[in-house]
């Protein structure tokens, strides 16, 4: 039987990639989820998730990108040092983002190894490309693969829309996680891919899977911050399913705000600094001195 999660944060140790290799053995789901900020890195890891991603949806959530391709790495950087600073023991991966490794392996490795110096990231993602997995892999870095819906190349993909919807597709899906554990991918993404495929091609897989719209038989599931806690309105993928509704609460609260100011009740004496009544006293004097020299 596996073992319940330890979610005591002090005595939780930090995840490594051997234990991600455990708990699939196991059988025993992996969490993981985005966060783009200290204090959503703080949350994470007091929620005593297994694996934070700084994932480049930081183009949408938090940039007001309208997709992912415009992030660029210093971006992402920022945000990956922000979250860096607020975790102790999820594992960290960065987003490599679009135009960062694709075109050497020399840019992909310079690329990641920037994100675990400059960021302190455990671990980079790419979309695809095996090729550069490799080489960012054989230069010390582990790399999550990312396959079926990859936002970054969604226009060669007909648009953000589920795949590997007829056979060929689903084995094209498979043949490209294939290759990148081949590459030597500690754990690879599965986006928006119908369940029963993903029941399929799941079963070659050797390494972590983590399936974001993509059924119920992977390893472990990741949603993004922003649609799993309800913090950005709009558009929402069918895959994601809402445990708060954060801007809800933010609206009400920033709506209050404004009604206090407006109406002069905040603030109240509670919210206001005191001063000894001699030292007023005596202020009141030396400005009535002044004005009356
Ligand atoms: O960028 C991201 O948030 C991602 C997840 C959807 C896996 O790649």
């Amino acid at each position: 039987m596996s073992k319940p999660p330890q979610t005591d944060p002090a005595e939780r140790r930090p995840v490594t990639l051997t234990k991600l290799g455990e708990m699939r053995a196991l059988g025993e789901p992996i969490v993981m989820v985005t966060a783009y900020d200290h204090p959503s890195a703080q949350v994470a890891e007091a929620a005593g998730v297994d694996i934070v991603l700084v994932g480049d949806s930081a183009a949408n959530t938090v940039l007001g990108y309208a997709d992912t391709v415009p992030v660029t790495v210093e971006e992402m950087l920022m945000l990956a040092a922000a979250v860096r600073r607020g975790l102790r023991t999820p594992l960290l991966v960065g987003d490599l983002p679009f135009g960062s490794y694709e075109a050497s392996d020399e840019q992909a490795i310079a690329t990641a190894h920037r994100f675990v110096k400059e960021a302190g990231c455990d671990a980079v993602k790419v979309e695809g490309s095996a090729e550069r997995a490799r080489a960012i892999v054989r230069a010390g870095v582990p790399v999550m693969g990312h396959v079926g819906l990859t936002p970054q190349t969604a226009t060669a993909l007909g648009g953000y829309r589920a795949q590997g919807r007829t056979a060929e597709r689903a084995k094209a899906v498979l043949d490209e996680a294939l290759e990148l554990q081949a590459a030597g991918c500690f754990s690879i993404v599965f986006e928006a891919i119908p369940g029963a495929v993903t029941d399929v091609i799941v079963e070659p897989m050797e390494i972590p899977v983590i399936g974001i719209g993509a059924g119920a038989s992977t390893d472990g599931q990741v949603l993004v911050l922003h649609d799993m806690l309800g913090i950005s309105g709009g558009f929402q993928p069918k895959f994601v399913k809402r445990y708060a509704d954060v801007r809800g609460e933010m609206l009400r609260g920033m709506r209050a705000f404004a009604e206090d100011v407006r109406t002069r009740a905040f603030p109240a004496p509670e919210h206001t600094y005191g001063i000894a009544p001699e030292e007023l006293a005596r202020l009141k004097q030396q400005l009535g001195d002044r004005q009356r020299a």
